[in-house]
């Protein structure tokens, strides 16, 4: 995995544009799988940023959200369907009709899954998947002692995951569901690029076993390191206790001018 320390947030959102927009300038049809959470917020703003004044053109990009809330309707404004809405679909000129988000309302909830993991294969697989990390390791909603080759299906949220999303349902963990539907740690891992973001000290010891811990079901994360092309973008924070943080710092700072990541 290549682990790239910025000093801020603000810095690593930065770093995570320029590699999305690379690729969609280079890909203009290029298929992304997107992600929610306070984390990705930074990289929607300078993407958005870059749409505005850059001409970044996401007209032909198609996308993939990682998993929804089992129970809430796209309009309920904690739905990631409502979340991407608000933070970055309305904001560039993404085609509605290549947005894709599980649909937590779905009847036949297995149905769905298939139906969603098909949608991923006809549109050519996923280029490029955006990923947050769990404070317990979590990558879409695939808690610890998820199956590493899992595809799309329905999860029973941790208890520490309902307690740190409480905060998106006004602190009312009452409000928070139970279920979702999330795209499995196999499809995650079939994605062509992984670029996962991680920020502030809580999320330090989940990044450390992401990075150098044993590949776990135990913390999800872990199995990107069997990822040929997995990016992790992390600010000093969340950088903190890994063993190797000045190795990752003097690759970053010694890498080929080809390989610079500019904007
Ligand atoms: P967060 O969530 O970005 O809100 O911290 C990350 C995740 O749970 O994947």
């Amino acid at each position: 995995m290549e682990i790239i320390i910025q000093p801020t947030p603000e810095a690593g959102s930065i770093i995570a544009a320029r590699i999305i927009a690379k690729l969609v300038r280079s890909k203009p049809d290029c298929v992304l799988g997107l992600a929610t959470g306070s984390t990705p917020l930074g990289t929607y703003r300078e993407l958005t940023r870059m749409h505005r004044e850059d001409e970044l053109d996401f007209s032909r990009v198609t996308t993939f959200n990682l998993d929804e809330y089992v129970g809430l309707p796209p309009e309920h404004p904690q739905s990631y369907r409502a979340f991407m809405a608000e933070n970055f679909f309305r904001h560039v000129n993404v085609d509605a009709r290549h947005t894709h988000i599980p649909d937590g309302m779905a009847r036949d909830v297995p149905g769905e899954c298939a139906h969603y993991e098909e949608a991923i294969r006809a549109a050519g697989g996923i280029d490029l998947q955006l990923l947050g990390i769990g404070s317990d390791g979590h990558i879409g909603f695939n808690e610890p002692t998820s199956s590493l080759a899992s595809r799309t299906r329905i999860k029973t949220l941790t208890e520490r995951t309902r307690a740190d999303n409480a905060r998106f349902f006004g602190g009312d963990l009452a409000q928070v569901p139970f279920h979702c539907i999330t795209m499995g740690v196999g499809t995650i891992m079939a994605a062509r690029e992984v670029l996962m973001l991680a920020f502030g000290a809580n999320k330090a010891d989940a990044v450390t076993g992401a990075v150098e811990g044993p590949i776990t079901a135990m913390n999800p994360a872990s199995v990107l390191q069997m990822h040929a092309v997995a990016k992790c973008v992390v600010d000093e924070a969340a950088a903190a206790k890994l063993a190797r943080r000045e190795y990752y710092r003097w690759v970053y700072a010694n890498k080929p001018d080809w390989q610079r990541i500019t904007g």
